[in-house]
């Protein structure tokens, strides 16, 4: 391979063998292209007039960003064009968008979280998109029922890192690879290949806002995590930014877990499993990683519903095991 790669020579290069290469190379090449544009219009938010709430609320009964709306239009409107994309789940949208024009062609069902932590927008702190794709077969027999799929039909899986730079963090099924944009020719160039969580769990991600109405375990888990020192023998760093792309970005290149638990208030979290959960759990695993429930690995939940819940604990692979002994009360 030549030293400058750039996603499609990439995807050719891991996918060239098997059929559906030109699928995901078309469909990735969709969810980008939209990034592209989403990356320019965060880019000149505050000299445009779409930062701020639309004042409409979504599903979840979250107010709605413009740049969040703006970004799951943009979105959906380039994915549903492609004939083998069947069905579309977004977090902005209440239903799945089902297309029957696509009926015999279809084959694939696209998860979108378009802006996630979108409240960070107005502050100019990074965001992301979030997508996944699930792939069904044989696909001309896909039924409404069946667009709700669980772990095992992820095809691919990646973020846009809408940060200091903007970076593509995906996984088909060969490992992690990070690519950046160069704003100057639109590319998103390989920078990152085969990204693996450190050794080295040196940072917990978690609201600790929220420390009252935790389980005793877990409170437990935080505080022993106060004193615990990673293999380095360093002492352990709470990073928080509410973002989960920014936060899972950071600790996949540093090492570290992110939780996001169920509390006394919200048993399943806020996280939306088909969304967010399911994506970056994929990726997580690709990248030796290992993302659960507290009880079980996300990769194996059925999911019930669109909008599903669930709590998250996600990152170093030992960690994470630990933290789901401790979680036990073991
Ligand atoms: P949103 O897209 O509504 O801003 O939610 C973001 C998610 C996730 O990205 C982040 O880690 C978490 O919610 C932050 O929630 P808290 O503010 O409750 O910590």
């Amino acid at each position: 391979m030549p030293k400058l790669v750039n996603l499609t020579a990439h995807l050719l290069e891991q996918h060239g063998h098997d059929p559906t290469s030109r699928d995901l190379a078309a469909i990735i090449n969709q969810v980008v292209f939209a990034s592209k544009l989403i990356s320019r219009d965060i880019n000149k938010a505050g000299l445009a007039d779409i930062l701020g709430s639309t004042g409409q609320f979504n599903v979840q009964a979250e107010e709605v960003q413009k740049l969040d709306a703006h970004a799951n239009q943009l979105l959906v409107e380039l994915l549903s064009g492609w004939p083998r994309v069947r069905a579309i789940g977004s977090e902005e949208i209440d239903a799945i968008i089902d297309l029957p024009e696509h009926k015999n062609t279809g084959c694939y069902v696209i998860m979108l979280d378009p802006l996630d932590g979108s409240s960070n927008i107005d502050v100019n702190v990074s965001v992301g998109t979030i997508f996944s794709i699930f792939k069904i077969e044989p696909c001309a027999r896909l039924t409404k029922k069946q667009y709700l799929l669980g772990g095992d039909w992820v095809t691919a899986a990646g973020y846009v890192l809408y940060g200091s730079s903007t970076m593509l963090v995906f996984s088909s099924g060969y490992g992690v690879h990070g690519f950046t944009l160069d704003p100057s020719i639109g590319e998103f160039l390989l920078s990152h290949p085969h990204l693996r969580f450190p050794d080295k769990s040196s940072v917990y991600s978690i609201n600790e806002a929220y420390s009252p109405r935790w389980s005793e375990e877990l409170r437990g888990y935080i505080d022993q995590a106060k004193t615990d020192r990673d293999v380095t023998g360093k002492p352990k760093k709470a990073r928080y930014i509410g973002s989960l792309v920014s936060d899972f970005h950071r600790n996949l290149l540093t090492g570290g877990v992110y939780l996001y638990p169920g509390d006394a208030a919200a048993p399943q979290g806020k996280l939306r499993l088909m969304f967010e959960a399911i994506p970056m759990a994929f990726l997580a695993h690709q990248a030796g990683g290992r993302a659960s429930d507290g009880r079980r690995p996300i990769l194996e939940l059925r999911p019930r519903e669109l909008h599903q819940r669930t709590p998250l604990y996600i990152g170093d692979r030992r960690e994470i095991a630990h933290l789901e002994k401790v979680l036990a009360g073991a």
